[in-house]
């Protein structure tokens, strides 16, 4: 339970907000490459922590991202003409590049030096893993990006996506660190007939739906263990690492196990861009793999047909058919019969039980038990480290170390006797070779 101040610490992301200026210490994935995918190709809106902006490539390939309201009198730069290195706006012709400086100003005298004067906000971008990453912050110099596993590896060693959730960034975040619900949430009433996908795993949290939780902070983040019981004096223990600010990284399922990682970006208050990236440390991803993701079907993402067509608003290609005005599809008989919750698709029911709370939940009206350590333990780094950074000016460590985002998130049988951070430290590493299996 937190105090109403506390919530809105919590929750309030936009410039000035103390949350918000936390975030914008760290680089965020704004948009897919392939959204932007050739040079002069369409700009495209973004909304990214409550700001309104225009994601385009330049003619020399160069990503940007520039405030959508033009500096002469606020027409939107989504209209623009994004030609030879620059976007024009197509009001008054006014011209800038990816750093935000104006390159022409056609309706001004040609002596006039106005142009040079003017600078339009921009944010710095880069190029890597697929993503175009933005740094809405003001540190100078920049730090680097997060060396999250994934951004070493090939193309055809990964997939990514994203989708819209129409609520909160934290409520959303707080799905993936909450282990208890997967019992039940996710649970299949007739394994044989329905996924398999895991079905030992399955088995054991239908026989144990009572997890114990144990969390410990770390430089990065904080490092969420959950033990059920597996049988022969065992216990399976799932980790997940939660990364400052938003990241979550579960543990893996099988041999050599295919892996992932997802970031929950504040679109703004009230809405949150789920961006999931799923990868393979040693291999390229197998084209049934793909097409899984591609599909959609009880693979974790929300598949390409599924998504209603795309609009021009911000996010506006990643909005699921799937959704709160038709309930997710809930089939009453499929409750009955087949999963636990009658919602067909897996993020659907996460979807349906975030957004179901309203985009921002109360959290003076919760009650919280014993199984929901990892989300306390998240909720009180998150406003730590907001305080920290309102009071001392400085970043967080996190911020400036790439380092700490090479990291893991586990999942193996230990003795019952083990120590679960000392036994799980080497699967939490990330090393060239080394992808050792889950459960
Ligand atoms: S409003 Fe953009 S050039 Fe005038
Ligand atoms: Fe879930």
């Amino acid at each position: 339970m937190l105090k109403k101040e506390e919530n809105e610490l919590l929750v309030r992301i936009g410039p000035g907000t103390a949350m918000g200026t936390l975030l914008r210490e760290y680089w965020m994935p704004a948009l897919l490459s392939s959204e932007v995918p050739i040079p002069d190709c369409d700009p495209v809106r973004v909304r990214l922590l409550g700001e309104d902006l225009v994601g385009f490539r330049d003619t020399v390939g160069r990503p940007g991202l520039l405030g959508a309201h033009c500096p002469h009198r606020g027409a939107s730069l989504f209209f623009g003409r994004n030609e030879e290195s620059g976007l024009r706006c197509v009001y008054h012709g006014w011209k800038f590049n990816v750093d935000g400086q104006c390159l022409d100003m056609p309706n001004e005298p040609t002596e006039s030096d106005f142009k040079d004067k003017i600078h339009q906000l921009a944010y710095p971008c880069e190029e890597r893993g697929g993503v175009i990453w933005a740094y809405l912050g003001q540190r100078r110099p920049i730090p680097p990006l997060p060396g999250l596993e994934w951004l070493g590896l090939e193309p055809g060693q990964r997939y990514a996506a994203r989708r819209v959730q129409f609520c909160n960034w934290v409520q959303a975040l707080e799905g993936d660190i909450d282990q208890s619900h997967v019992s039940f949430l996710h649970r299949t009433l007739t394994p044989e007939n329905g996924s398999t996908r895991h079905s030992n795993v399955d088995r054991i949290r239908t026989a144990d739906t009572r997890p114990r939780f144990a969390a410990l902070d770390t430089t990065a983040g904080v490092l969420i263990g959950a033990a059920r019981d597996a049988g022969d004096a065992q216990q399976y223990w799932r980790i997940t690492q939660f990364l400052l600010p938003f990241w979550s990284m579960t543990g893996p399922y099988g041999d050599n196990p295919i892996r992932h990682n997802r970031a929950w970006v504040p679109i703004d208050d009230e809405a949150t861009l789920v961006f999931s990236v799923t990868f393979h440390p040693l291999r390229d991803l197998e084209e049934a793999e793909l097409a899984r993701m591609r599909k959609g079907t009880g693979a974790g993402y929300v598949g390409e047909a599924n998504l209603l067509p795309r609009k021009s608003a911000p996010s506006g290609a990643w909005i699921p058919k799937a959704n709160k005005s038709n309930d997710y599809f809930l089939d009453r008989s499929l409750q009955r019969t087949t999963l636990f919750s009658g919602i067909p698709e897996f993020w659907a029911q996460d979807a349906a039980m975030q957004e179901g709370m309203g985009v921002i939940f109360d959290r003076g009206r919760e009650h919280l038990g014993t199984s929901d350590m990892g989300i306390i333990r998240v909720r009180q780094r998150l406003l730590g480290e907001a305080r920290l950074r309102a009071e001392s000016g400085q970043p967080p460590a996190s911020a400036l170390d790439p380092d700490l985002y090479g990291v893991r998130g586990a999942a193996v049988l230990l003795p019952e006797s083990a120590a679960w951070v000392e036994a799980t430290e080497d699967l939490r590493k990330v090393r060239p070779g080394y992808n050792p299996a889950g459960v």
